[in-house]
């Protein structure tokens, strides 16, 4: 059958969601996906989704579903003029600093994140102050200013790895607390979360952070107390209680949750390393701690595994993104995500570096 067409479309999502959605709410969306991808044909566009997008659109749209670095990766190799980024505004706009020259378009205006509006490039300029050479690590989960004064990205997915690959001790990590508190519990740093007005070292940097070293902050990171505003409701009285009632749940946290569920939890890691791990897993039944869509996705995908959802917790900002919005994006070549190239210059070094880390 032909899952690009309206009928096509409807049995998919007949045969993923159907036994919970009315046949004229599928019959609606299968509608306005069909109309999507014609348009994405005509306007030579690649539409990247998020896993935190809903079945209806996660199954149906998306040339590429994924991850934050396995989207940025995508969105790194398109040869597609226009980029539909159906996520939130720091993913389209991670897109758009590989892509400069392509449209990047993302459906809502709304679409933002905790994490990227906890810290400014002005807070990152005065932490390279207070500790001199000592090199920047910053999650995607931040806007382009803030990449741009940093020297490397990270995601979720490959957070330690990247801090291992550094050639110094001590790191500035930014700006999610529990990644952080996550990533030095793995990586066996101690971690602080100074004050920017505490006075600075007082000595020359040098590019291995040699200075901070020498000032007592070998082996150390240094982070900010960004939060997730999803993933810090999670808790490990949580744990307990749905364990005490299913007592053969497996349990998966996203590394943004405190270090206390990741170490209740029977696994962390990524979106995309959270899916394989259900997949490739022979339990009846499973709790993921993270935006509630997504065990709605996996559940469609994999109609033998039973997935309990915690969905009071959601992330509103990527519910913002809809079929419907994203039509209108291609429709009216809306909302367009522009990055100075002075800072897109530096920042693409940041994610290019993360990217070749893998
Ligand atoms: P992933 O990189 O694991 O997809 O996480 C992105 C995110 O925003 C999680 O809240
Ligand atoms: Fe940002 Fe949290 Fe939403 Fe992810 S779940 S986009 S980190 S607010």
């Amino acid at each position: 059958m032909d899952e690009t067409t309206v009928e096509g479309l409807y049995l998919k999502l007949k045969r993923m969601i159907g036994d919970y959605t009315p046949d004229f709410e599928l019959r609606y969306k299968a509608e306005l996906a069909a109309e999507i991808i014609r348009l994405k044909a005509e306007k030579n566009a690649v539409i990247l989704g998020h896993n935190y997008m809903e079945p209806a659109l996660y199954h149906t749209i998306p040339d590429f579903v994924g991850d934050s670095l396995e989207l940025s990766r995508k969105a790194a190799r398109t040869d597609k003029d226009i980029i539909v980024f159906c996520g939130v505004k720091f993913m389209a706009e991670t897109a758009k600093i590989l892509n400069p020259t392509k449209t990047v378009l993302l459906p809502s205006e709304k679409a933002g994140c905790s994490l990227a509006a906890s810290i400014t490039a002005e807070d990152v300029r005065a932490l390279k102050a207070r500790f001199p050479g000592v090199p920047v690590v910053s999650y995607v989960n931040t806007y382009a200013d803030v990449k741009a004064e940093s020297d490397i990205c990270c995601t979720s997915s490959n957070a330690a790895k990247v801090v291992k690959s550094l050639s110094s001790d001590t790191v500035i990590f930014l700006p999610d607390e529990y990644l952080a508190r996550n990533v030095a519990r793995e990586t066996g740093k101690r971690i602080i979360f100074p004050s920017l007005l505490e006075p600075g070292i007082s000595a020359q940097p040098t590019e291995t952070g040699q200075a901070a070293e020498d000032a007592g902050y070998a082996g150390t990171m240094i982070g900010w107390r960004g939060r997730c505003e999803v993933h810090e409701k999670f808790t490990v009285d949580d744990i307990r209680r749905v364990r005490q009632q299913f007592p053969d749940v497996v349990i998966l946290a996203h590394p943004e949750c405190s270090p206390e569920v990741t170490a209740a939890a029977d696994f962390s890691g990524s979106t995309a390393a959270m899916i394989r791990y259900v997949e490739q897993t022979a339990a009846p039944r499973y709790l993921l701690l993270t935006e509630c869509a997504m065990g709605e996705n996996i559940a469609a995908a994999n109609p033998d595994k039973e997935m309990l959802r915690l969905c009071s917790v959601r992330c509103p900002h990527m519910n913002q993104i809809t079929l419907e919005d994203t039509l209108k994006a291609l429709q009216l070549n809306r909302y367009v995500i522009e990055v100075p190239e002075e800072i897109r210059v530096r920042a693409v070094q940041a994610v290019e570096r993360m990217i070749a880390i893998g």
